[in-house]
């Protein structure tokens, strides 16, 4: 697990983009629920940092694919997945898998 944002950096209902090693990860917070996944959309890569997450799901800015933020599911388009990341909290840190 490598160290990726403190728990207070990554608002209710906000999102935090962070690079580590190269790779950009968007952080959420919904509803408390910390979710980390990749910012590129599998399907045309937009930025999914400006994505509206509701209820553990994030619809791409683009043309608004849906992606279950706890396995990167396209909830609408199966077969295409957004990348997303193992989560752990650590007191306030927050903590990610970058491997998963
Ligand atoms: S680029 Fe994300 S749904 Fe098309």
């Amino acid at each position: 697990m490598i160290f990726a944002a403190k728990l207070t950096e990554v608002p209710f209902w906000g999102k935090k983009l962070i690079t580590i090693d190269g790779v950009e990860v968007v952080l959420t917070n919904d509803r408390g629920k910390i979710f980390a996944c990749e910012n590129e959309c599998p399907h045309q890569g937009s930025p999914m940092l400006a994505g509206i997450v509701k209820e553990g799901v994030i619809s791409c800015p683009r043309h608004g694919w849906h992606y279950d933020l706890t396995n990167g599911a396209s909830t609408d388009h199966p077969g295409y997945t957004l990348k997303t990341y193992q989560v752990e909290l650590v007191g306030d840190d927050i903590m990610i898998e970058l491997e998963s």
